[in-house]
């Protein structure tokens, strides 16, 4: 993703935000959810970014969405995970972000960054 938008000419500073936030999604796919996949959409003006996983879903989306609240196991802390700072990471890196998710079925993080 990086790559192409550093060719299609995007300032620095968006390709830092975009890349952020699509990192803590990733992330977040690994260590809650035994991964998932991603989908990217590049617009003339935007990218717009979905991690889509099949994991256990997030029961309340605003406590997950509070700076330092995680359930992250004390394997993926070990290595420096978990520190609950992903979403609200994500909120503050895009221009819009949702959240689709069903206990038991997985979750779809929905990210757009405008350039
Ligand atoms: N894809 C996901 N599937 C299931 N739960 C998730 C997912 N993403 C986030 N969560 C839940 O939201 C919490 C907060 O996420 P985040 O802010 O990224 O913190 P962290 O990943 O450090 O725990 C996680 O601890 C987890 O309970
Ligand atoms: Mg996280």
């Amino acid at each position: 993703m990086k790559k192409m938008l550093t060719r299609i000419g995007v300032r620095p500073e968006s390709i830092k935000r975009a890349a952020i936030a699509m990192y803590e999604a990733e992330i977040n796919a690994v260590i809650h959810a035994r991964g998932g996949k991603a989908i990217v959409m590049i617009l003339p003006d935007s990218v717009r970014i979905e991690i889509v996983d099949q994991g256990p879903g997030i029961p309340d989306v605003d406590l997950a969405m509070k700076e330092g609240y995680s359930t992250a196991p004390d394997t993926a802390r070990e290595m420096g995970f978990g520190a609950g700072m992903g979403l609200p990471n994500i909120k503050k890196h895009s221009d819009e972000m949702k959240i689709d998710t069903e206990v038991g079925k997985g979750t779809t993080v929905t990210i757009i960054v405008r350039f």
